[in-house]
């Protein structure tokens, strides 16, 4: 079955100039982007760079890679793209003999590519497959979430990773329709225990725990953030948008503290150790005028921080 007709790659960068700004510590420097997408970050800023700058990109869905590339041609052998995901960020710089990093960002979640794609089952607006795998050589899809997961499963992930207090009730509607075969599907599913004003924010809330699901989005970021760490040079930077709480959280605790679970570690003096130093107490939000001009920004924060010089 066929969904819709193919659509070209677009992405607006959300924040990017204070992105930019951010990563930013020398023009000759080498950096990584570790969502490359349609590479509009990585085009800004590979603008700001020198003739020496060089930029890593890399991105797990070849559709990306593939409308960056076209986009950083004129930058020639400065850029190298890679396909992976971020969590395998050890293995993937080492491969490419990287040594140590300047700057490093990473502006998480889906492109709107994925959203206007149809084919890709990540709208509940339009018709589409349950597929929903930014990297489409992954097993793990949709399809399998919503068909083989028990309802146990299912009311806790979608409360987890969708903060849904329906979380019982969308389960086992879904549990009752079985077998779901798309989206459209999926979407009644939902919408049949939900009442009509809260049915678009309940999809919206839902579609999104199900895609965590199926791309472990939590386990990579956590993955990439403490193996990052690593990489990047003392002064260097680390620049992270985030669009959910969940996502949010994560990095805060990660700057902060350099674990997951937010817990101060310190030394035999005291002293607390930590790889990052937070420079941005609060995180930045795109002001009115880029929401109105690209509604997908409304929910990024944006969190920024330093390498410290002595840490793990
Ligand atoms: C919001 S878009 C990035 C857009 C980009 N900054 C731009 O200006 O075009 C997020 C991208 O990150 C990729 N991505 C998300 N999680 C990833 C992961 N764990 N590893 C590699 N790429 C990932 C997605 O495939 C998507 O292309």
């Amino acid at each position: 079955m066929g969904y819709g007709n193919f659509v070209m790659y677009h992405h607006e960068p959300v924040l990017w100039e204070a992105a930019v700004e951010a990563v930013f510590v020398r023009s000759d420097g080498v950096y990584l982007d570790a969502t490359i997408g349609g590479g509009g970050h990585a085009c800004a800023l590979l603008s700001r760079l020198g003739p020496k700058g060089r930029l890593i990109g890399i991105d797990q869905d070849v559709d990306a890679l593939r409308a960056a590339r076209q986009r950083l041609a004129r930058f020639g052998k400065r850029v190298h793209l890679l396909h992976g995901n971020f969590a395998d960020v050890d293995i993937l710089l080492q491969q490419l003999g990287v040594e140590l990093l300047d700057g490093v960002l990473a502006d998480l979640g889906v492109s709107s590519y994925f959203l206007d794609s149809p084919e890709r089952g990540f709208s509940f607006r339009v018709p589409g497959p349950l597929d929903m795998r930014m990297d489409r050589s992954r097993p793990l899809t949709a399809e399998l979430v919503v068909n083989t997961y028990s309802l146990h499963e299912l009311e806790r992930l979608i409360r987890r990773y969708g903060e849904e207090p329906r979380a019982r009730r969308i389960a086992r509607s879904i549990v009752a329709k079985r077998p779901l075969r798309d989206t459209m599907q999926l979407r009644h599913a939902i919408e049949a225990v939900v009442p009509e004003p809260e049915r678009l924010q309940t999809l919206a809330r839902v579609f999104q725990a199900i895609r965590i699901e199926v791309n472990d989005e939590l386990g990579a970021l956590e993955r990439f953030l403490v193996s990052i760490a690593h990489w990047v040079r003392p002064g260097g930077r680390l620049v992270v948008l985030s669009y959910h709480s969940l996502e949010d959280r994560l990095v805060k605790r990660l700057m902060c503290y350099g674990n997951p679970e937010g817990r101060p570690i310190r030394d035999l003096k005291g002293v607390l150790r930590r790889p990052w130093r937070m420079l941005t107490e609060k995180p930045v939000r795109p002001d009115p005028l880029e929401v109105a001009r690209n509604p997908r920004a409304r929910s990024a924060r944006m969190r920024v921080a330093e390498r410290l010089e002595d840490s793990p």
